[in-house]
């Protein structure tokens, strides 16, 4: 069965909708060298643990096992994206990326094996994105690495030891970060409008990732060429910088940047120190996000002054999501727009991209 499905290669996690199904999946970016590892108690959730093989003729290392996502995080040989990485050739990118689609394939509704079957098999249509610098230059990279036929073995995950998934990608059509999201927050599931004027207007989007931030201008749906651009910059050096200065005043270590974030999400600042005392470590998240907040405004401010024809900016991504309060202080009388799950407003806009590009006929 040919399913349709929207994959964000992110550099702080990948997320994935399958058409049909409206919870996203989203993994951690992160992996690391898998082994045979001692099980004390399974843990609740195949998420908790992808121990996976993964074949794919597009990687460096075929047929390697690693750990990806939550279990990776906790792993103190980790690889997190670095700056230096294109998520359009990157090796670790592709081995979420699959993992993730194989995920979905075997959780999905009704996927059972037909007797004497052993190896699961899905088909899909991609809707994916690159940031905008990179489009030009990689958006073919990243459609040949994504077409093709992979495989994904899960070892000790809970539920899924020892099935074997077989990906095969038809199609992947690449669009560009953040104006993928603008398309979504313009036009219903059926992909008639919902917002004229988004949809028909002139629209700045400032979308903050992890590694990169995307500055598109988006008029009547056609990505501005002269106007759009992206930065080389993202939450991740402001994570990297709280990790060090934490590090340095409390000799407390985050195993990753994963584990910061899921930190501040739940608003827990204090953090436990070897012997008994406890440390808040809220001053130092201040300190950086109001830096991050600033240098995001300034940026929008240069943009918007260089094209006022801009109507409307929204501020989207998990950036926006981790800084608004910083943000809207730093704006002053500037009126900025953000969004509820603004980290997945790219990845909903590549699921509907991929339908727009495909008939009806063709896949569900
Ligand atoms: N709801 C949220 N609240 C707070 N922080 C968030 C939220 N969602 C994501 N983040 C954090 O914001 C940062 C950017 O997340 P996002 O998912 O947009 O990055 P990405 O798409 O993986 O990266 P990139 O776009 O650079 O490839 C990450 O550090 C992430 O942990
Ligand atoms: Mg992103």
């Amino acid at each position: 069965m040919l399913k349709l499905a929207g994959l964000d290669i992110g550099n702080d996690s990948v997320k994935l909708v399958v058409s049909g199904t409206n919870e996203p999946i989203i993994i951690p970016s992160v992996v690391s060298p898998g082994y045979e590892r001692h099980v004390l108690q399974e843990e609740d959730s195949p998420l908790k643990a992808l121990d996976v093989m993964v074949y794919s003729p597009k990687l460096k290392k075929k047929n390697q096992r690693y750990f990806v996502g939550m279990l990776a995080s906790e792993d103190q040989d980790n690889a997190e994206l670095e700056e230096t990485d294109n998520k359009a050739t990157s090796d670790q990118a592709l081995i979420v990326a699959l993992t993730a689609l194989a995920y979905a394939s075997v959780t999905g509704v009704a996927q059972t094996l037909q007797p004497g079957e052993t190896v699961d098999q899905v088909e899909y249509v991609l809707g994916t994105g690159l940031p905008v610098r990179t489009y030009a230059r990689y958006h073919q990279v990243l459609e040949e690495r994504l077409v093709g036929e992979h495989e994904v073995t899960f070892l000790s995950t809970p539920k899924l030891r020892g099935r074997t998934v077989r990906v095969l990608i038809r199609r992947a059509i690449v669009s560009v970060e953040g104006a993928a999201a603008l398309f979504h927050m313009a036009t219903h599931e059926n992909l008639q409008v919902r917002d004229e004027e988004l949809y028909y207007g002139c629209i700045g989007v400032c979308e903050m990732g992890a590694l990169t931030t995307d500055f598109p201008v988006v008029k009547r749906m056609s990505i501005d060429n002269q106007f759009s651009t992206g930065e080389q910059l993202g939450l991740a050096s402001y994570l990297d910088g709280i990790i060090r200065d934490v590090e340095d005043q409390y000799g407390y270590r985050f195993a990753s940047r994963t584990k910061l974030i899921q930190r501040i999400r739940r608003g827990e600042f204090l953090i436990q120190r070897v012997g008994e005392g406890q440390a808040d470590i809220r001053p130092i998240v201040d300190t950086y996000f109001s830096r991050a907040a600033q240098k995001i405004v300034d940026l929008i401010r240069k943009r918007w002054k260089k094209y006022p024809d801009i109507q409307c900016f929204y501020v989207l991504g998990g950036g926006a999501a981790a800084l608004r309060p910083y943000i809207l202080d730093a704006a002053e009388n500037m009126r900025l727009r953000f969004v509820e799950d603004s980290e997945l407003q790219n990845v909903y806009g590549y699921l509907k991209m991929a339908r727009s590009r495909t008939s009806n006929t063709e896949a569900i």
